[in-house]
């Protein structure tokens, strides 16, 4: 009977999402409410052009109505032509979220206030951005910034309530001009969002849930909340980012003719109204706006871009040594290896298992011998038992009831309590548990944390399993006023603990499955409880392009799906697809049965084998687009439409930087499929075969693949460099020499960046430790440039063993292919020395005469 009930359970879990569990709009009282209502002509609000002023650089407006109620807007400029508008109350104790900005912006000058006879206006005089409050009613806050799309924040459907049941608000966003909308991060739903205004679906919601089994194609919130939407249209982007963290829900319109007006209605349960409006005008511009508000990921260790094996548990010691010794055994590159929650003594975390994991210390030796990494698994609830020293120092800092006493609720260690991360010393409490001394059996070759269940997550379905609104954070904050942002909070204290164990000489490793705007900055994020099917395979790569755009760059999503069993031909295809997303880690479920890759077959071996050593030999690539991440603020993966603005909806296609296009088989059974080439000028080198085939932008082909593909392009004009060298992990791979792969395109010419570092510690922020190079292809010569743009050298020395340079044929479909290489020790090429070149050069700039 148990059996039959476990069964069952597993069955609700991986076949759909349970919809009486998680509300829909119309049982959630705000949602159904807002959702439905029209604002009489009463209630529109208009501005009262007798009354505003400008205290220091912020413009404050008074908004008001025929019943007499008064609101006020503040509008502040900000630098990089961003706006900043808030509305609220008089005198409101709305609560005003700090924790998902990196730092509070920087106000520029508002140089100009023009009032004309229904509208004021403001402007900063050397930029071309222009705000207008129009009167109303209804009042509307217009972004005018060159030609095409604008925003507008539309009074229209203003609603704010202030009663002691409700301080909900709504209201709506134009994008006039945007035929799609991208962003409300995070539903496993599409690349583009779908319309929902007409009812035919629920609006987007965002409650950071877990919501095991969710379901592909739906609105249903997911793990993490990122509320910002960019509106795209061909010639011009531009977006928004609301930053509260309380409950929503979005609607989604397309208006007009050609369906090229988007709009967005937000019903949000609380908080303040605070709004950030990004001009663009380009996809690349508005990310960077977007990042610059919240900040970028700091780089990565190394290792953290190699393959990650996790399993939900490697149940004992022997367990875990085994899997490694059999990964070395079987060829397989791996750099880290993850315990689930069983590694801990009944769930209680920063301990072991004294039966399984008797000898932590041994199984770490053991397992860095051969190069590998350990993550560990630490959630956010802490099991209530007054033998638990964790539990016992941290009475004063869990989640409280009004009346003061502790919240408890249940989950994996039975009756729990939740660490109150909103607290500074809850924070430095939590820190100081990955102490080498206070986290017992630790060493450095713990190198990541794996932060779950923490959206958070508590066993109580009548509370949509997380914890009730009406609980008190520190400062007297209400659960509902801050409940998506509490995951960003666990993993900075988890970020500052690792921080701290190591004396801030390591960059930390910290995965969250609960994320918010800004969580970039200590985590890196996965798709949560996916499934094994094709359609969850297929999503993730919309998961994963959408989180990079929205700042979130090191995503990955559980390879094989967590729940069930992939056969073995899905299983091949997410190795092979998954080795393009910037995090990349196998995951199953407990009760699914064993997948580690050496358990199959030969051929499947061989398949699994070469998509994750396809993936070490673009370690370099990876970490120099994490590096222009922490410089810039762009994604390290993109959707089309980021570099071909008309490539809207392509979700099966991904550009790793720009120069890299990948179209994974995310279908079963085909033995073709249809890869779009972008750019009219373009062409594109097939990379993960022998044919290195030469394909021209702007056509669709159909690309006939056997089970050993999966296609994968190189742009003409790129130097991709690799390290082709098939080491076991990133660490034996380190001092490797590199292959450039120099792909000319129609005018014969082709460029790329390399950047290096000490691949560990903060030295490259801090002491200016690393390199940044341009390299250019110099035709008449056959030689390369090498351009350092930023950096210090001294101490780096990158050997070059191999340049191939691929040129198209003169009817372009033929590639001719030449390689260049160098002794065996990698020390030369035609006689010269790569890295005696580099500091011999005068004007560091270096031709290299093959
Ligand atoms: C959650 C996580 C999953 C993990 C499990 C046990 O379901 O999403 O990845 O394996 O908890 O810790």
């Amino acid at each position: 009977m148990i059996r039959f009930l476990i069964l069952l359970a597993f069955c609700a879990s991986a076949y759909g999402a349970d919809h009486n569990l998680f509300k829909n709009c119309t049982r959630i009282p705000f949602c159904a409410k807002l959702r439905d209502q029209t604002v009489d002509a009463a209630s529109q609000f208009a501005l009262d052009m007798m009354n505003f002023k400008k205290v220091g650089e912020v413009a404050y407006f008074s908004l008001i109505n025929e019943k007499n109620e008064a609101l006020q807007l503040q509008i502040s400029l900000l630098k990089g032509n961003q706006v900043r508008i808030k509305i609220a109350e008089v005198n409101h104790s709305r609560h005003e979220l700090v924790d998902a900005l990196d730092g509070e912006p920087d106000i520029i000058s508002i140089d100009n206030m023009i009032v004309m006879e229904d509208s004021i206006s403001m402007t900063n005089s050397p930029s071309t951005i222009n705000v207008t409050v129009q009167k109303g009613p209804p009042f509307a806050v217009v972004l005018y910034y060159g030609e095409g799309l604008q925003l507008m924040l539309n009074g229209n459907r203003l609603v704010m309530e202030n009663s002691d049941d409700s301080k909900a608000f709504a209201f709506e966003v134009n994008f006039v001009g945007a035929s799609k909308l991208y962003g409300l991060y995070h539903h496993a739903y599409k690349l583009a969002l779908g319309k929902t205004a007409d009812g035919s679906s629920d609006p987007f919601r965002l409650r950071n849930s877990d919501t095991a089994g969710y379901e592909v194609g739906s609105t249903m919130a997911l793990y993490g909340s990122i509320p910002a939407i960019y509106g795209h249209s061909s010639n011009k982007t531009v977006g928004i980012f609301l930053n509260n963290a309380a409950e929503q829900w979005v609607d989604i319109d397309y208006e007009g003719d050609e369906l090229t007006n988007g709009s967005a209605y937000f019903m949000v349960e609380s908080g303040t109204l605070d709004l950030f409006l990004l001009p663009g005008p380009t996809p690349k511009d508005v990310v960077r706006q977007y990042t610059n508000l919240t900040g970028v990921a700091h780089l990565p260790q190394l290792w953290t871009l190699g393959y990650h094996q996790c399993r939900w548990s490697y149940m004992t010691q022997e367990d875990v040594k085994d899997v490694v010794a059999n990964m070395v055994t079987n060829d397989f590159p791996m750099d880290a290896i993850w315990l689930d929650i069983d590694y801990t003594e009944g769930k209680r975390y920063f301990t072991w298992n004294p039966d399984n994991f008797s000898d932590p210390i041994e199984m770490q030796k053991n397992i860095s011998y051969s190069g590998k990494k350990l993550v560990t698994i630490l959630d956010p609830h802490i099991k209530v038992d007054e033998d638990y020293p964790v539990y016992v120092g941290a009475k004063d800092y869990f989640v409280k009831w009004a009346n003061g006493t502790n919240f408890q609720g249940d989950c994996w260690p039975g009756l729990s309590s939740y660490l109150d991360f909103l607290n500074p010393e809850a924070r430095d409490y939590y820190a100081s548990w990955y102490s080498y001394e206070k986290f017992q059996g630790t060493t450095e070759t713990l190198a990541g944390i794996w932060n779950d269940m923490n959206e958070p997550s508590v066993f109580d379905d009548s509370l949509e399993k997380t914890l009730p609104f009406e609980t008190i954070h520190y400062g007297n904050i209400l659960h509902r006023d801050v409940h998506n942002i509490y995951g960003l909070m666990q993993t900075k204290a988890t970020h500052q603990g690792l921080m701290q164990r190591d004396n801030g000489t390591k960059r930390p490793f910290v995965l969250t499955r609960s994320h918010f705007a800004g969580s970039q900055r200590y985590a890196a994020m996965w798709t949560g409880d996916n499934t094994a099917g094709w359609d969850y395979l297929a999503i993730s790569y919309a998961e994963c392009l959408i989180s990079n755009i929205l700042g979130m760059v090191f995503c990955g999503a559980d390879i094989g799906g967590f729940a069930g069993n992939p056969e073995p031909e899905l299983l091949q295809r997410w190795y092979q697809a998954g080795a393009w997303f910037p995090f990349y880690r196998g995951h199953a479920e407990n009760i699914s049965p064993r997948r580690e890759p050496y358990l199959y077959s030969k051929d499947v071996q061989e398949v699994i084998r070469n998509a994750i050593k396809l993936r070490y030999k673009h370690i370099p690539v990876w970490y120099t687009l994490f590096y222009e991440h922490t410089r810039y603020g762009d994604p390290v993966i993109r959707p089309l439409f980021y570099h071909y603005s008309e490539l809207l909806e392509l979700e099966t296609h991904l550009l790793l930087g720009s120069d890299i296009l990948v179209r994974p088989v995310v279908e079963a059974g085909v033995t073709s499929v249809a890869v779009n080439f972008p750019g009219t000028d373009e062409i594109w080198y097939r990379v993960d075969d022998e044919s290195w085939s030469v394909h021209t932008g702007n056509t669709v082909e159909n690309v006939i693949v056997t089970i050993k593909d999966s296609p994968v392009y190189y742009k003409g004009g790129s130097i991709i460099v690799r390290k082709d060298t098939e080491k076991l992990s990133t660490r034996e791979m380190r001092d490797d020499p590199y292959t450039l792969y120099v792909n000319v395109d129609l005018n014969n010419s082709a460029e790329g960046r390399i950047y290096l570092d000490d691949y560990t510690s903060f030295d490259y922020l801090n002491n200016n430790q690393y390199l940044y190079m341009n390299m250019v292809y110099i035709p008449a010569t056959r030689g390369l440039r090498f351009e350092v743009i930023d950096g210090d050298a001294e101490g780096l020395s990158p050997v070059i063993q191999r340049i191939v340079i691929s040129e198209p044929t003169e009817n372009v479909l033929g590639v001719r292919k030449t390689v260049y290489t160098t002794t065996s020790n990698g020390t030369a090429l035609g006689d010269i020395d790569f890295v005696k070149q580099m500091r011999t050069l005068e004007g560091r700039d270096l031709i290299l005469r093959l």
